[in-house]
C-alpha cells in the first residue's frame, strides 16, 4: 500500500506514536514526510523515535507543542501541507485520570478539537484526505461474563479518562456528520510491547519483577482485557488510514482476552525462562511469581473487555501477526535489551507518580 502525501501525527513520542511512525516509515512503501507533534508529557519520550530521526533525517520532522495550540496546528498544516492525519496524543493512563482528571478534559477533549478544526479549516470541503482519530474500547464500558463490544455498542464510559475519549470521538464524529471532514475512528483494546511507559500493567510487572519488587493485582485480579501487540494496532490503523472509509468506525482486537492474574502469571513464567529468579539476587532466593501482591481495587474499575473485531477484518482484510505468547516474549526481550530507556524513563517522574499511586492503594 503506497502513499506519498505527507502524514501529521499527534503524540508520536509515546507508546503507540512512536511505534506507529516506526511501523509505517520501516515497514510500508509510504514515500512522504512525517510530521509528529508531541507535547512532551511526562509519557513522551524523544528517545522512543532518536534512531528513527537520524535514519529518515528530512522525511521525519519533530515538533514539540501542544494540540491545543490551534495557532501552531494551523501553522504546521499550512507548512507541511498533509493529507493525512493520526490523531493519537492524549493522556492515556486510567489511575491517573482518577487522581486528576483536568489534563484529560484539556488534551482529549479540547485538543481534539482543536486538531479537527484547524484539519477542517486547512481542508476546506476536501475529500480525498483523511483525519483518522484514535481511540479505546474504554468508551463502550464494562461487559458481563458474555459478549463483546461491536461498532454499534452503546457508549457507556466509566473513568474520566474513558469518558474524555468517548468526547472526543463524538467531537470527531461530528465533524463528518456536520462538515464532512473525512474523518475515521478507530477503538482499540489493550495494547502491549515495545516502549510502553511502566506505569501500565505489563511493563510495570516486568520491570518490577526483574528488581525483586511487589507486582500489584487491583482487587481479586479477575478483571478481563484483551490484549494486543502494538505493531498489531499500527498496521491495523495504517490499513484504516489507505482503505478506510470516511465516516466509518473500526473497532480493533486481538481476540486475546486474559483475566489479569493469568497475565502476571505468564509474565512470571517467562521470566523464569529468560532470567531465571535463582541467578537474579534482586529476588532474594525467592521466585518471580513470589512477588505477587493483592492491593486495593481501583475505583470503578471496568470488570471485562472483549471486542468484536470482525469489520475490520472482513472489510479491510487485517489480522493480527502475532499472538500472546509471541508477543510477550518479544516484549520482554525489548525491555531486557533497553536498559538504557529504562533509566531514562525512570530518572523522569515515574517513580514519584508510582510512589504515591502505590500509597493510596494500601
Ligand atoms: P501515551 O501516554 O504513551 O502517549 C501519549 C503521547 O501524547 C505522549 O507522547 C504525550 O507527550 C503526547 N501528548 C499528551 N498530551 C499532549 C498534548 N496536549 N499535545 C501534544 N502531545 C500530547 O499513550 P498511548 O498508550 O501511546 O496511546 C495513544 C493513543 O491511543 C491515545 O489516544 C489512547 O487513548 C489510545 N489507545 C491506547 C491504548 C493502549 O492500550 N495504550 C489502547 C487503545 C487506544
Ligand atoms: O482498553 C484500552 C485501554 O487500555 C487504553 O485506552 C488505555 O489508554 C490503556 O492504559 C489501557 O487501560 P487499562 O486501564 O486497561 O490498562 P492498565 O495497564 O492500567 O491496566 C490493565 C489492567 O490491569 C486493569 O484491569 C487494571 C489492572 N492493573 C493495572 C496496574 C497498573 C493491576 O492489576 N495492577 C496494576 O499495577
Amino acid at each position: 500500500m503506497a502513499h506519498s502525501g505527507n502524514i501529521l501525527v499527534t503524540g508520536g513520542a509515546g507508546f503507540i506514536g512512536s511505534n506507529f511512525i516506526r511501523y509505517v516509515l520501516e515497514k510500508t512503501a509510504f514515500k512522504g514526510r512525517m510530521i509528529n507533534l508531541d507535547k512532551l508529557t511526562y509519557a513522551g519520550n524523544p528517545e522512543n523515535l532518536s534512531d528513527v530521526a537520524k535514519a529518515y533525517k528530512g522525511r521525519y520532522v519533530f515538533v514539540k507543542g501542544d494540540i491545543c495550540d490551534f495557532k501552531l496546528v494551523g501553522q504546521l498544516f499550512k507548512k507541511y501541507q498533509p493529507s493525512m492525519v493520526a490523531h493519537f496524543a492524549a493522556e492515556s493512563h486510567v489511575d491517573r485520570s482518577i487522581f486528576g482528571p483536568k489534563d484529560f478534559i484539556e488534551t482529549n477533549v479540547n485538543g481534539t478539537f482543536s486538531m479537527l478544526e484547524a484539519a477542517r479549516n486547512f481542508w476546506n470541503g476536501r475529500s480525498d484526505v483523511r483525519f483518522h482519530h484514535i481511540s479505546t474500547d474504554e468508551v463502550y464500558g464494562s461487559l458481563g461474563r458474555t459478549g463483546a463490544f461491536s461498532e454499534t455498542t452503546p457508549y457507556d464510559p466509566r473513568s474520566p479518562y474513558s469518558a474524555s475519549k468517548a468526547s472526543s470521538d463524538h467531537i470527531a464524529r461530528a465533524y463528518f456528520h456536520t462538515y464532512g471532514l473525512p474523518v475515521s475512528i478507530s477503538n482499540c483494546s489493550n495494547n502491549y510491547g515495545p516502549r510502553h511507559y511502566p506505569e501500565k500493567l505489563i511493563p510495570l510487572l516486568i520491570l518490577n519483577a526483574l528488581e525483586g519488587k511487589p507486582l500489584p493485582v487491583y482487587g481479586d485480579g479477575k478483571n478481563v482485557r484483551d490484549w494486543l501487540y502494538v505493531e498489531d494496532h499500527c498496521s491495523a490503523i495504517w490499513r484504516i488510514l489507505l482503505r478506510g472509509e470516511a465516516g466509518r468506525t473500526y473497532n480493533i482486537g486481538g481476540g486475546c482476552e486474559l483475566k489479569n492474574i493469568d497475565v502476571v502469571r505468564s509474565v512470571c513464567r517467562l521470566l523464569e525462562r529468560v532470567r531465571p529468579s535463582a541467578s537474579n539476587a534482586a529476588l532474594k532466593g525467592g521466585s518471580y511469581s513470589d512477588l505477587i501482591t493483592f492491593v486495593k481495587d481501583r475505583p470503578g474499575h471496568d470488570r471485562r473487555y472483549a471486542i468484536n473485531s470482525s469489520r475490520i477484518r472482513r472489510e479491510l482484510g487485517w489480522k493480527p501477526a502475532h499472538d500472546f505468547e509471541a508477543g510477550l516474549a518479544a516484549t520482554v526481550d525489548w525491555y531486557l535489551k533497553n536498559p538504557a530507556w529504562l533509566a531514562a524513563v525512570r530518572r523522569a517522574s515515574y517513580s514519584e507518580w508510582l510512589k504515591k499511586n502505590y500509597a493510596s492503594r494500601k
